[in-house]
């Protein structure tokens, strides 16, 4: 069995209230993020798993408690789905039909270029990247703009997409260099994967 590794593990979408009622969220499942936790658990890793939404609603609130918990792992797989806008006011009373018209929203922040910012050397992120076109490009910018150290790509079109239980096409990524792709994997399968890509990567790791 390798080393006993401290992974914080986040998965599932924000959702961004609007008022009482309605919400901004995306199509994100959270069963990555199941397959994932069983497979950390299966090889024998100590997880600390942050479900969203029911553990952190919002992005603001998800930033709070990554901040929190970071310092504590050896090991990020930031597999949210993290809301890009919500709207600009919440407002405490249900909202009348006639003033939805127009709904302005304002920026979240980026939670893992946040984070990135005081990642330790000896930490390893693993992060998403979701894209209609370019992306092997768009997932290695990411990488360097959010420090990440292995990137799990997935196309996404109207036709076709990653959510839900079915298999799906990845690419995984390593900073280090080069890529492993799957035409069609499970989700059971890609974690597994991901799961002993970090696991071999870190045992290179400089400590820090
Ligand atoms: O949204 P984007 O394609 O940039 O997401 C790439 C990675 O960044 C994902 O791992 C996602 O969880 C994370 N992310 C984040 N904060 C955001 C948006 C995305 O941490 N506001």
């Amino acid at each position: 069995m390798p080393k006993r590794i401290k992974f914080l593990l986040v998965s599932g979408p924000t959702r961004e209230p609007l008022d009482p009622v309605r919400y901004l969220t995306n199509h994100s499942t959270g069963v990555m993020g199941q397959r994932l936790f069983e497979a950390l658990r299966r090889r024998g890793h100590a997880v600390d798993w942050v479900r969203c939404p029911e553990e952190a609603g919002t992005a603001l609130e998800l930033l709070g408690v990554l901040r929190r918990k970071i310092r504590g792992c050896d090991a990020l797989i930031m597999a949210a789905a993290v809301c890009d806008a919500r709207p600009a006011r919440f407002s405490k009373d249900k909202i009348k039909k006639r003033a939805l018209g127009v709904i302005r929203l304002v920026k979240n922040p980026d939670i893992l270029a946040a984070l990135a910012k005081k990642k330790k050397r000896s930490q390893f992120f693993v992060g998403f990247a979701l894209e209609s076109k370019g992306l092997l490009k768009h997932a290695r910018d990411k990488m360097d703009a959010k420090r990440l150290d292995l990137v799990i790509a997935q196309p996404v079109t109207v036709k076709k997409t990653p959510f839900g239980g079915g298999n799906l096409e990845a690419y995984v990524i390593r900073r280090s260099g080069g890529h492993k792709h799957f035409a069609s994997v499970s989700k059971k399968a890609l974690a597994g994967f991901v799961v002993r890509e970090t696991e071999k990567l870190l045992a290179r790791w400089p400590s820090s």
